[in-house]
């Protein structure tokens, strides 16, 4: 596998969480009272209500709920994508929710993968191209290795003979792993990855939940919007959204996740 070490987080100025911190699994994402509010013509709709969540180092997080709980919400919140209308969204010493456009695409770009529930390849460059958007974006690697890095990355998720393509002549399945090489392109510490397996058979799912593992094993962190409750079960931890509020979670000791033990992980 071609993919460093994660990144560690500093240890200087996180705020203690509101399980304080702890020795082993020191939250690489921590989100206090985050709620959000949208503005629509029938009034306002509270899409996330007050979440507190905290995501050790390592973790490998599902979260699950029925279609509109707010699990796309959650993932941009935490990307930096959307804000909070309340609360606060930390990312190791990093406070999300105060960040500038500019700084929160720079952060973006060197900590977190995002795979976004409907790809959002563009269109006119080749797959290839796609993946070496976020090096070139970040101005990671020199321009030979980023095509190389990115080859890498495509064979990983069995896409490397179709790199010279544009997106429109790929099928769907094809585009979503297409986006998981390109969220993995700067090898961040976290990825945040919307129905990473919705359009995908189910050989091609277990293949991209055993990478997952085999990145989480590598010391990555991964938060995986799901409506597969057999891949989310064997994930670390489940978190569950109902309308907007988490109802609860579990860590979850798995048979075939390698990786830190589920009780490395602690529900808010
Ligand atoms: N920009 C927006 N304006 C108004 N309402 C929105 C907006 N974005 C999301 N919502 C609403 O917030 C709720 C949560 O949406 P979200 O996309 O997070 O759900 P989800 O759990 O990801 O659903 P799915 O499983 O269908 O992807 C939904 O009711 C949705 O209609
Ligand atoms: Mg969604």
């Amino acid at each position: 596998m071609i993919l460093n070490r994660s990144r560690r987080g500093s240890a200087t100025t996180m705020p203690p969480g509101p399980s304080g911190d702890r020795a082993l699994a020191r939250p690489l994402v921590s989100l206090r009272g985050v709620t959000k509010c949208f503005v629509t013509p029938a009034g306002p709709f509270y899409a996330l209500r007050g979440i507190d969540l905290e995501i050790g180092q390592g973790g490998f997080v599902a979260v699950v709920g029925k279609s509109g709980s707010g699990k796309s919400t959650l993932i941009n919140m935490i990307a930096g994508i959307d804000r909070p209308t309340e609360g606060e969204v930390w990312v190791q010493d990093t406070p999300v929710h105060k960040l500038s456009e500019n700084r929160l695409a720079r952060w973006r770009g060197r900590t977190v993968g995002v795979v976004f529930q409907f790809f959002q390849l563009l269109p006119t460059l080749t797959v290839v191209e796609n993946v070496m958007l976020p090096m070139d974006f970040c101005h990671v690697h020199s321009p030979a290795e980023r095509r190389t890095r990115a080859m890498a990355l495509l064979s990983e998720v069995e896409m490397a003979e179709h790199a010279d393509k544009l997106p429109v002549a790929i099928s769907g399945g094809e585009q979503q792993r297409v986006a998981i090489a390109r969220a993995l392109a700067n090898d961040p510490p976290l990825v945040l990855a919307d129905e990473p397996t919705g359009n995908l058979d189910s050989k091609t799912a277990q293949a991209v939940f055993a990478l997952f593992a085999r990145l989480v094993a590598a010391g990555k962190t991964i938060l995986m919007a799901t409506h597969d409750l057999d891949l989310a079960a064997r994930a670390q931890r489940r978190l569950i959204l109902v309308d907007g509020e988490l109802v609860g979670g579990s860590s979850l000791a798995t048979v075939s996740m390698p990786g830190p033990p589920a009780a490395a992980e602690t529900a808010s």
